[in-house]
């Protein structure tokens, strides 16, 4: 059987790995995190593994997983190839959705096979995210061959890859942190809206859900322009220009949200409706 081995085992690798361990698609190896606790808590919770305290002691793997923060994978593939530990042959990957395949050079200059796997899914709580994996997106870009091995493993556990284009990683990232990142944002700042203007704790929330909710589904079937509402969608610009004054003077940083999402609003606006 392939076996696996990690370095950086927090959030989304451990997720993944008791997901593997699970279906016995993959060996699990060597499992190391910056702290020795870090690689027993996530062996534990992946339910295998063996967690290591150095590089040297990680013993040879057909794959090696970099699930480090995305600052830490181009110093850890350094060390890795400093170390000499990935044989010809072998395949290195990380999990970054932003950065490319590329900061793993130094290995693939050592003749192993470098790619990335950005699985488009949050996960926050590990446990949670065991049970959302499946049928969730992954955008994959690296070398040619590692990256069929990669696909054929994801789909062991759900996963649908799909082809990215590494030059383009930084923009398309950005396309996750609207989507989901922001929307957290945004949902918070709505709340502490609805506070800062006098409304009860358990109506705010009771004003959110559904409002928040209904809209999204509406994105989702129908299409952003169509579900646009609002007074920038109107025309209503007094009603923009005195809200805008209003949140400017409640938070600086909700006031310049507010402008640039207007704009963006506005543009929207103007776009055609599609017809039915
Ligand atoms: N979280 C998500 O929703 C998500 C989604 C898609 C992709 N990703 C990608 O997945 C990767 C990991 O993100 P994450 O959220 O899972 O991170 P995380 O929960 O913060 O886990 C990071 C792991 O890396 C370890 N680590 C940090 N520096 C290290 C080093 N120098 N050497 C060895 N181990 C080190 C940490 O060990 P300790 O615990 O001991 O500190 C921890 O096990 C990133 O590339 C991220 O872009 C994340």
């Amino acid at each position: 059987m392939t076996t696996l081995n990690i370095i950086g085992c927090g959030r989304a690798a451990k997720t993944l790995a008791r997901l593997w361990q699970r279906q016995r698609a993959i060996d699990i190896g060597a499992v190391l995190t910056r702290s020795h606790a870090g690689a027993l808590d996530a062996c534990r919770f992946i339910g295998g593994g063996r967690a290591v305290a150095r590089i040297a002691d990680m013993g040879p793997a057909d794959l090696w997983l970099l699930g480090v923060p995305d600052r830490e994978i181009e110093g850890v593939a350094r060390r890795l190839a400093a170390c000499g530990s990935i044989r010809p042959g072998e395949g290195v990957f990380h999990l970054s959705g932003f950065s490319s395949s590329a900061l793993l050079e130094p290995l693939g200059a050592q003749g192993a096979g470098v790619a990335s796997v950005h699985p488009v899914l949050s996960f926050a709580e590990p446990d949670r995210a065991v049970e959302q994996f499946g049928g969730s997106l992954c955008g994959v870009e690296g070398s040619p061959d590692l990256c069929v091995q990669l696909t054929r493993l994801f789909a062991t556990i759900g996963g649908n890859c799909f082809p990215l284009d590494a030059g383009h990683k930084p923009l398309y990232h950005a396309g996750s942190v609207f989507a989901s990142n922001f929307l957290v944002v945004i949902m918070d700042v709505a709340r502490k809206a609805y506070l800062a203007a006098g409304v009860a704790p358990d109506v705010a929330e009771r004003l959110l859900a559904p409002l928040a909710s209904a809209t999204l589904a509406n994105v989702i079937e129908r299409g952003a322009r169509v579900s646009l509402t609002g007074p920038a969608a109107r025309g209503d610009h007094d009603v923009v220009s005195a809200q805008q004054l209003a949140v400017a003077k409640w938070s600086d940083e909700a006031g310049d949200a507010y402008a640039a999402l207007t704009a963006l609003a506005y543009r929207l606006a103007a776009e055609p409706l599609a017809c039915d």
